[in-house]
């Protein structure tokens, strides 16, 4: 490398890519990753869940009654619950979303027969006909169960646009006030669970600039500070999560940031842990569809889930002139591909997607980021697991299927709780077809993590036409042996539906390994995970 390029390379080494700019095209890719010096540990909740009561999500997707013929534990389906433990699911926010700012959580406990049925937000939504109003069936107690039977720790939003300060306290003492101490923990404990559920994350309101009361920052943050000053003091400690951006804004909304903090200096002392921030790669305008698309589209939605970079940077920037000690980290609670409707996999099934290997890159290169952001970001909650925008799962009745996204985070799982190591990867950018003519994405992008002497690696090839040799070194250590696994697919459009569930998952990815240096050969459109255990 000479001068020029080194100091080009180090000035991308903060976000983990390194770029030769070179006209040449190169099929090589040298990596190096630091061993010797780790940083802050990448949070499990970094890889969350989000899940609404929205068309096929909870009914259908996650709840399927007690008495279904589909396999369930207490009524909940035994797949979802399977796949999840699989994967370590960290969390659920839950109920929503839009719906969240018009639940009454009193609805959804007691006897579930005398249940009452009530408006869903988003029936106004459902196709001409079909109907998505509540049933409360699925409540605080099925919540929990599920959080339970995945090992899983429960994020619930409160009701801030048609709540009020003290409905949201008697759900927080109604979760977590010990038996004997106030009624709403003895009436907890006549509905079926005694213990307390010791609900930790708090999310006060949803997008309130929009479904959620359509507030200016000023009129939030003066909303916040009533839900929060009397908040129930019960264990545990509560992580209090503000409402954030809609970082998918042309400008990322870092107005609603500015003025969310802006408002809360001048004395107040209401604590935030965590400042929400939802980015969607969002298509719902474009003509951009979920199943067929060219070489434009692929690289577009990539290039939008790279995005996710500048929309964390720019935001804790922006945070940091009000909080140089960053006391308040990223919560991005809402994240996925957003595409236009109309290919749902039943009218009824609002969002739902069929996603493709498409999304599972995406996928790959925005849990990326999260995992070189780790000291930012202290939660993420892919919207949403099932039957929904970018989801993990699809299901109707006892038709099941892992999508492409699934895959990715199973092969991720092993970055949950590692340190997050110094990757450098030097290699050619990518000249790509775009909307606006020609644009340059990083030839590779990736991230590396070490736990008890086990080095993860993940690295996505976003390329439609050339795979690349990719040769690790690491600073220091030697490489006592790797094993590799890779998600691609012949076809880029390749997805798993409800009539092929299995035609992407990933497969064995050869390795070669001497010392501290280890190479393989990544396919074109293709997501790798490497794990190597070294001394
Ligand atoms: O995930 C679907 C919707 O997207 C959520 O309900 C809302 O918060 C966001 O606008």
């Amino acid at each position: 490398m000479n001068r020029r390029d080194f100091l080009r390379a180090s000035i991308y080494a903060s976000t983990g890519l390194i770029h030769r700019v070179s006209s040449a095209l190169s099929a090589v890719a040298e990596i190096e990753i630091t061993t010797s010096d780790t940083g802050p540990e990448i949070s499990p909740h970094l890889y969350g869940q989000f899940i609404e009561h929205l068309g096929g999500v909870i009914y259908d997707g996650i709840w399927v009654g007690r008495n279904s013929k589909v396999a369930n534990v207490d009524g909940i389906r035994k797949q979802f619950v399977d796949d999840l433990r699989r994967i370590g699911v960290p969390n659920f926010r839950w109920p929503g979303g839009c719906f969240a700012d018009g639940y009454h959580w009193r609805d959804g406990i007691g006897d579930p027969a005398k249940r009452p049925r009530t408006y869903n937000y988003w029936q106004a939504s459902m196709p001409d006909g079909l109907d998505d109003t509540e049933t409360n069936q699925f409540g605080i107690h099925e919540f929990m169960q599920l959080c339970r039977l995945c090992g899983a720790e429960p994020y619930l939003a409160a009701n801030m646009a048609s709540g009020s300060p003290r409905e949201f306290h008697d759900w927080v003492s109604y979760c977590n006030a010990p038996v004997g101490t106030v009624s709403l923990a003895n009436e907890r404990a006549m509905n079926g669970d005694k213990e307390p559920f010791g609900v930790r994350f708090w999310g006060v309101g949803n997008e309130s600039w929009g479904c959620g009361g359509d507030m200016t920052p000023q009129e939030y943050s003066t909303l916040y500070r009533r839900f929060v000053t009397q908040f129930p003091a019960y264990p545990p400690k509560p992580f209090l999560v503000a409402v954030g951006p809609r970082g998918h804004s042309k400008d990322l909304d870092i107005g609603w940031t500015n003025g969310f903090f802006e408002a809360m200096q001048g004395g107040h002392r209401s604590r935030v842990d965590g400042l929400s921030v939802h980015y969607y790669t969002d298509f719902r305008n474009s003509p951009e569809r979920v199943s067929t698309f060219d070489a434009r589209g692929w690289y577009e939605v990539i290039r939008e889930g790279l995005r996710t970079e500048t929309v964390i940077e720019q935001h804790w920037a922006a945070m940091g002139k009000y909080d140089p000690d960053h006391h308040t980290k990223l919560v991005v609670d809402e994240w996925g591909v957003w595409y236009r409707p109309g290919e749902e996999i039943s009218p009824a099934y609002l969002l739902s997607q069929p996603l493709t290997l498409r999304d599972a890159l995406h996928t790959a290169v925005t849990l990326d980021v999260f995992n070189r952001h780790a000291d930012k970001i202290a939660m993420a909650n892919v919207a949403q697991t099932i039957n929904c925008i970018h989801s993990l799962f699809l299901a109707q009745g006892d038709r099941f299927a892992r999508t492409p996204v699934y895959y990715v985070f199973e092969m991720y799982s092993n970055h949950m709780r590692s340190h997050v190591a110094s990757m450098q990867i030097r290699c050619e950018e990518l000249k790509v077809p775009s909307r606006n003519g020609i644009a340059t994405i990083p030839g590779l992008s990736g991230s590396a993590s070490l736990k008890n002497q086990t080095l993860t690696v993940t690295i996505t090839n976003p390329s439609l036409d050339a795979p690349v040799v990719a040769r690790i070194r690491l600073t220091s250590g030697s490489i006592i042996e790797g094993r590799g696994s890779v998600l691609t697919h012949t076809e880029m459009t390749a997805g798993n539906t409800l009539d092929r569930p299995n035609e992407v998952s990933p497969s064995a990815l050869p390795i070669v390994v001497r010392g501290n240096r280890a190479e393989i050969s990544i396919p074109q459109h293709a997501v790798v995970a490497l794990e190597l255990r070294i001394s």
